[in-house]
């Protein structure tokens, strides 16, 4: 992501650079390689300047080159891809610059990045089959009967359907991040300086913040009828003013889902079990669980 930012920042590329990746992030829809001839006709553009062309993203760095057939094709590396996604944000003034990694999940690397105006967002960059595939099958629904299914179109639905989510819960006024913007794999949204609940040797106020977890969740379900799947300890960050930020929503589900209770079980229990563990705070998941149904 870093060499991504200074390419666009030191202007490396042109207007018919991006063109060039452009065509073949379209082609790519078919297939993994796409040819030279397919690159011109989605980029549009005669045969010599897509030849340079590509030859100058080859040498960024950008392209992968497919050398086991006759005819000469390519593919977009990530970095590539990455600079698909941030150009557009800069060019609609969602942000302008990247700041440093904040955070680096299984499946996601998160920046901080500022806009014109100084505000500083995060910024998420769906990296999944880096290393592992775990929620590709939870996406399938909406992947369709696709015989190719290309990274970059499932990194691409993973940002939009956690966008989505974010949207929907964002307008209960809960503590989730606020969705900002989006584009291809990436997502921006507010930011919480602080730190997983994890990462805390010691909260001022532990009770506080469980009840507040606990009333926030409750009222997701039952505004929202969502459940977040992977509620706990690592997707909740807190400041050293005690606020809450809930974040990663990608596997989220809708309270009518077949799982929905065993689920909605599982994440009240994380919570719960963690505060008993590490504050002793006790609490009955059985009743909280309850309490959501009864609205
Ligand atoms: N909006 C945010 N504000 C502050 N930190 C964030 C935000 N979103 C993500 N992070 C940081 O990035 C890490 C990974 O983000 P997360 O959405 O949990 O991705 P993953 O799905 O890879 O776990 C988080 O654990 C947290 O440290
Ligand atoms: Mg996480």
């Amino acid at each position: 992501m870093a060499e991504a930012a200074k390419l666009l920042e030191k202007k490396k590329l042109d207007k018919e650079d991006l063109r060039i990746l452009m065509g073949i992030e379209i082609g790519m829809k078919r297939s993994k390689y796409v040819t030279v001839n397919n690159i011109k006709f989605y980029s549009r553009n005669p045969i010599e300047e897509t030849l340079y062309r590509l030859k100058k993203v080859h040498k960024l760095d950008l392209i992968v080159r497919d050398s086991s057939k006759n005819d000469i094709a390519y593919t977009l590396n990530s970095i590539g891809y990455d600079v698909l996604g941030l150009h557009t944000l800069v060019e609609r003034e969602i942000i302008n610059q990247l700041g440093p990694m904040i955070g680096k999940g299984k499946e996601s690397d998160v920046y901080g990045c500022m806009d014109d105006n100084e505000n500083i967002y995060a910024l998420k960059i769906y990296r999944m089959g880096r290393t592992s595939f775990k929620n590709i099958k939870m996406l399938r629904s909406f992947l369709g009967n696709r015989k190719h299914l290309s990274w970059l179109y499932v990194n691409r639905l993973a940002a939009k359907k956690e966008f989505d989510a974010l949207s929907k819960i964002y307008e209960l006024k809960v503590d989730t991040p606020k969705p900002i913007g989006l584009n291809r794999h990436m997502i921006v949204m507010s930011y919480l300086r602080g730190k997983e609940l994890a990462y805390y040797q010691n909260l001022k106020n532990p009770s506080k913040i469980f009840n507040k977890i606990i009333k926030q969740t409750k009222v997701i379900y039952q505004k929202a009828n969502m459940i977040h799947g992977d509620l706990g300890e690592f997707n909740i960050v807190v400041d050293n003013k005690g606020n809450i930020l809930i974040i990663d929503w990608l596997q989220w589900i809708p309270s009518d889902h077949p799982n929905a209770k065993s689920i909605l079980e599982r994440d009240i229990e994380n919570v719960c079990n963690f505060f008993q563990k590490k504050y002793h705070i006790e609490s009955n998941p059985v009743e909280i669980i309850q309490s959501f149904k009864k609205k």
